[in-house]
């Protein structure tokens, strides 16, 4: 079995669905609110577990009622939390979500997210070093991004960065990841200026520019390709899509499959994903992916 390391955000997602968004100063009435497991960090080792990665987390919560529940969610889907660290001093990360017409917004605040230190990638080194593959994004401080792609690139694990929220990271560090996911805004951000097919040139199936509805890109060595999303069934919340996308990717890149049927697997994950409340819920397991009309035998995945 394959063992994935991520290290990320652990939030609680408070979610307010609304059919408009008040402006400054209204108050309206919302549909329904739900409080969720959340935190792209902790959606994207959901989604690898349930896909049958053995899956170590690394981040932190605070010292309160919502890092118990947070824990206690990691720890039910079979996640190992040794390196998930407790502290005090923040209470634990939360993200405010509205939901509108079938997209979100979010505000991110980090709180014990922000506590991940290199201090506490290093006392995770253990994990890393027994890792098949790395996942990290940007809800941790950039130091820390910087310190774990490093010590993936100086020891030879391959490292997926997913690089949301958007912020600019340098060349040097560009190019010690071995995969790199932004969104079209992401990547406007990483690369200001510059034309999406020639940075993808640039980084041959390296570079995974994801496109919502409209699938994924990238450059194969040859030339540019498009893989299609496939249509879900409906859309009821497309929270945790691209984490979903990223930690079924990851899984998929372990098993050896090909670039395309990575991205097609990824592809598939999001898309179930989306056609349940909540950033986790809709997560598949392998078996619900085997279930699916779009399942592919070739990916042979157990
Ligand atoms: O990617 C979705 C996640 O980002 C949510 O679960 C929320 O925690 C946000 O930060």
């Amino acid at each position: 079995m394959a063992r994935i390391t991520v290290v990320g955000s652990i939030s609680t997602d408070f979610v307010v669905t609304v059919s408009r968004r008040p402006e400054l100063g209204e108050t309206i009435e919302g549909e329904l609110f739900e409080t969720n497991f959340g935190g792209k960090g902790a959606n994207q080792a959901v989604a690898v577990a349930r896909l049958g990665a053995k899956t170590n987390m690394v981040g932190a919560v605070g010292n309160d009622d919502f890092g118990d529940l947070l824990i206690a969610n990691l720890i039910e889907e079979g996640i190992s939390v040794e390196n998930v660290e407790r502290v005090t001093e923040q209470p634990s990360g939360a993200a405010f979500i509205n939901i509108e017409a079938n997209d979100n917004s979010i505000i991110y605040i980090p709180g014990a997210n922000g506590e991940v230190t290199r201090d506490s990638v290093n006392r995770a080194r253990a994990a890393f070093d027994q890792s098949d593959f790395v996942l990290i994004q940007n809800e941790v401080i950039q130091e820390v991004v910087e310190e774990v792609i490093a010590y993936c690139f100086e020891n030879r694990i391959p490292i997926l960065l997913n690089p949301a929220p958007g912020r600019p990271l340098g060349d040097g560090y560009i190019n010690k990841v071995t995969y790199l996911t932004p969104n079209e805004t992401e990547f406007s951000i990483l690369f200001p200026d510059e034309k999406m097919e020639d940075v993808m040139k640039r980084y041959p199936n390296k570079l995974f520019v994801t496109l919502g509805a409209q699938g994924v890109k990238y450059h194969d060595g040859n030339e540019i390709v498009k893989v299609d999303a496939f249509e879900p069934q409906e859309i009821i919340d497309t929270t945790g899509a691209g984490d979903t996308f990223n930690g079924a990717f990851a899984v998929a890149i372990t098993k050896k499959l090909s670039i395309k049927d990575c991205v097609e697997f990824a592809n598939l994950a999001a898309s179930l994903s989306i056609q349940k409340h909540g950033a986790q819920t809709g997560i598949p397991l392998l078996n619900e992916m085997k279930d699916s009309e779009y399942y592919e035998k070739k990916w042979n995945i157990e």
